[in-house]
């Protein structure tokens, strides 16, 4: 199976540039990558992302912290576009399952992607209220969870095997800390990786020899040296 590689982005230019690129199956946004690329106005800017990537899907999240805001925003933000995949955080900040609003969704087939997952115990609680034709995508933050300390390899594992009864569900690897992560997303069989843009053109240049790689390091600090000047008498 094909590890799909999207990328983990908000800034305008950078989502022209990435759209171009094959390796790219598709984007994710979330509030703090738009508020960073400079974002104002929530629904053009989001249009605008929109109007550059026209076939790949693009996740775009709500930011209501209750049901009926977040069900409002989420039938907004889906009329947006066809490749929209309305982002629903699967607790608000007072840690309230937003199972019914998922369940709700579900039954008018809007395409979602459950985000700030951490557990495969919160997976079996989204997969109870999901039906099997809508498209999901449930997002587990993987880095964030081993910023903190945490072994997230085995919440991934058994969250991948949850959703195998499910075939319109991916389990997508979210919050990578670094290139090898994709390798070992791929090993585990996940659907898909979100990568940020720096990390995803470090993958393009996956393959170098360790042989290269030793020269290629040795010489960097000899440079780094002479650039400095670096004396030491004897
Ligand atoms: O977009 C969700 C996720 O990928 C965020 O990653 O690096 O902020 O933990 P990060």
């Amino acid at each position: 199976m094909k590890t799909k590689i999207f990328c983990d982005i908000a800034d305008l230019k950078l989502i022209k540039f990435f759209n171009k690129k094959k390796i790219v199956d598709g984007f994710t946004t979330n509030p703090t990558l738009m508020r960073k690329a400079g974002a104002k106005n929530y629904k053009l800017y989001s249009q605008q992302i929109l109007k550059i990537a026209t076939k790949k899907k693009i996740s775009l999240e709500v930011f209501g912290d209750n049901y009926k805001d977040i069900h409002k925003q989420a039938l907004k933000i889906n009329s947006w576009g066809k490749n929209v995949y309305v982002k629903i955080p699967v607790v608000n900040s007072k840690g309230l399952f937003m199972g019914k609003v998922i369940k709700e969704l579900c039954k008018k087939n809007i395409k979602m992607n459950i985000t700030a997952v951490y557990t495969s115990q919160q997976v079996s609680k989204i997969l109870k209220v999901i039906n099997k034709k809508t498209k999901i995508i449930i997002s587990l933050f993987i880095g964030r969870a081993s910023d903190a300390g945490k072994d997230p390899i085995p919440e991934i594992i058994k969250s991948i095997k949850l959703s195998k009864k499910f075939k319109n569900v991916e389990i997508l690897w979210a919050s990578v800390r670094e290139p090898y992560n994709y390798i070992q997303a791929k090993q585990l069989g996940c659907h898909i990786i979100t990568i940020p843009p720096s990390i995803i053109e470090k993958i393009e240049n996956f393959g170098k020899s360790y042989d290269k790689l030793t020269i290629e390091t040795v010489k960097t600090f000899l440079n780094d040296s002479k650039k400095s000047n670096f004396k030491i008498d004897y």
